[in-house]
């Protein structure tokens, strides 16, 4: 039986791994996905197999918690809309971390209830009460962390029970960007303070004051990191919380002497790792700066002064006719009109009436999720080659006729060549640079990081007010009338 339990995990960290392998190209991801979905249900099962063994599975408990995570897993990835992902991705990284630290937490309170040997026969008990302690630290900061992401990435939330407006919402609480510099030293002073816990914990392993204070803490380290960093930061901070998720199951894996969970942990905390530091390329930032120095700004909308008049597809229409080069710059705006496959059909329009050459400008962090407008524009269809990094296309864009903006605001904001605001210094799509720009969005209001954007008032940019769906929509019909 014992064969079967290493079989079991050995199986499914093979399958972990050639899972992440073929995540790293949209075309295989889906494969890639279904085989870490294949892993993890050989660990579940495993798991359960060698519990059984032990003669401690308790079946009830074991049952209940599969139909109740089974069944709020279920109904939120039905219900959550694509733009409601990276929401989802931080709620489930605080998850992750929460339950690596119970796990961790139970198996340190066993010992303690018990006052006898420690959780695991192999191990001292220093080196249980480090990886206790390193687990709960990383895990309940991953925990409030990703709670205070999962509420910035949304802007705010409702207050339950308040008193429902005329548009029938509750009272609404927007999330703040709030980071003096004498938070920076706090946070160091609260990092010592769980390191000398967890030493003070191995003195005195059944003294639970310590382990309360090391989580109370962590918690507390959690909200003060995630608090300053706001704006067009937040994909570095939502990568690094999943990293930090995985990080907390590898320290829980070890402390119950699970190899999958150390695997498994293991690989989640290098590839956010990796992650964390693209993203902060894709910034031009490093991790110190955007944990330190709270480029996130105040939080607040920049208030707009200046009009443009908007055009209708089919002036644009007229202006694209015989374009030899487009560049389409897609953003979370496309995502929130779900209009991709107008995208596309756009692209192969002017591809078939004017020989037009088309291409797709993708910004590292556009839309709310890494990889968001590559995930979109395949499941239209869209050949990957066409789909470009913004530094390659870049030099492309003097010799292009017209630039199509779709739904993207930041990543197009020449504010951000300068040295103020959350934007400054993070590199754009350089859309300013085309002979023609066109937006279409719905109006002229900021984007994430609540910037105005210059571009919209340039003389060659035509803005076309309205949402991505219906202006591509219109757009098509007006080509198709040329
Ligand atoms: P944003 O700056 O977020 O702007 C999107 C624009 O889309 C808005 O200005 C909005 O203008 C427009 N829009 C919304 N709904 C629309 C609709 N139905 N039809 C047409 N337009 C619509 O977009 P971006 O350039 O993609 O930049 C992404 C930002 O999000 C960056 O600051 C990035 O750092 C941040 N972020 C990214 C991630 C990841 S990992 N990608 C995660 C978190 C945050 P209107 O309201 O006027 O229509």
């Amino acid at each position: 039986m014992e064969d079967w339990v290493a079989i079991g995990y050995l199986l499914s960290a093979a399958l972990f791994i050639f899972g992440l392998k073929k995540l790293g190209h949209p075309k295989t991801a889906p494969f890639g996905n279904q085989l870490g979905a294949t892993g993890m249900l050989v660990a579940v099962l495993t798991t359960i197999l060698s519990m059984e063994m032990q003669g401690v599975v308790e079946w009830p408990v074991i049952i209940a918690g599969l139909l109740i995570g089974g069944l709020i897993g279920l109904v939120m990835a039905i219900k959550v809309e694509m733009t409601g992902m990276p929401e989802l991705v931080a709620l489930f990284n605080g998850f992750g971390g929460a339950a690596s630290a119970l796990v961790a937490l139970s198996e340190v309170w066993t010992y303690i209830e018990n006052s006898a040997t420690p959780p695991s026969d192999n191990l001292t008990i220093a080196v249980v009460m480090v990886a206790a302690g390193l687990s709960a630290l990383v895990g309940w900061m991953t925990l409030t962390g990703s709670l205070l992401a999962m509420f910035k990435l949304k802007g705010g939330f409702y207050v339950p029970l308040t008193k429902k407006d005329e548009r029938g919402r509750r009272k609404w609480i927007s999330t703040p960007t709030w980071g003096p510099t004498w938070l920076n030293p706090v946070k160091v002073i609260l990092f010592i303070a769980v390191l000398g816990l967890i030493y003070l914990s191995i003195e005195s392993p059944t003294n639970t004051t310590y382990l309360w204070g090391i989580i109370g803490i962590s918690c507390l380290l959690g909200i003060i990191l995630v608090l300053p960093i706001g704006g067009a930061d937040m994909p570095v901070v939502v990568s690094l919380l999943n990293s930090l998720s995985g990080i907390a199951a590898a320290f829980t894996g070890f402390i119950i002497g699970n190899s999958v969970l150390i695997i498994a942990g293991s690989l989640v905390g290098a590839s956010g790792l990796i992650l964390t530091f693209i993203m902060c390329k894709a910034m031009n930032r490093t991790l110190p700066d955007v944990l330190f120095k709270s480029f996130g700004g105040s939080g607040e909308k920049e208030t707009l002064t200046r009009t443009k008049v908007g055009s209708d597809p089919d002036e644009v229409a007229m202006m694209l006719d015989g374009a030899q080069k487009v560049i389409i710059i897609p953003g979370y705006g496309m995502a929130v009109s779900q209009c991709q496959h107008q995208v596309k059909e756009f692209a192969d329009l002017m591809n078939d009436r004017f020989d037009t050459e088309v291409k797709y400008a993708i910004h590292p962090v556009a839309g709310r999720m890494p990889g968001h407008m590559n995930v979109l524009l395949a499941e239209a269809n869209v050949p990957y080659e066409q789909l470009i990094e913004m530094d390659e296309i870049n030099p492309e864009f003097p010799d292009c006729d017209v630039a199509l903006v779709i739904g993207a605001n930041d990543t197009t904001n020449p504010a951000a060549r300068g040295d103020e605001g959350p934007l400054a210094g993070m590199p754009i799509i350089d859309a300013d640079a085309a002979r023609s720009v066109v937006i279409i969005k719905r109006s002229l209001s900021v984007g994430y990081a609540g910037v105005d954007n210059d571009l919209f008032y340039m003389d060659k940019t035509m803005m076309l007010f309205g949402d991505g769906k219906a202006m591509m929509s219109g757009l098509n019909s007006a080509v198709k009338e040329l």
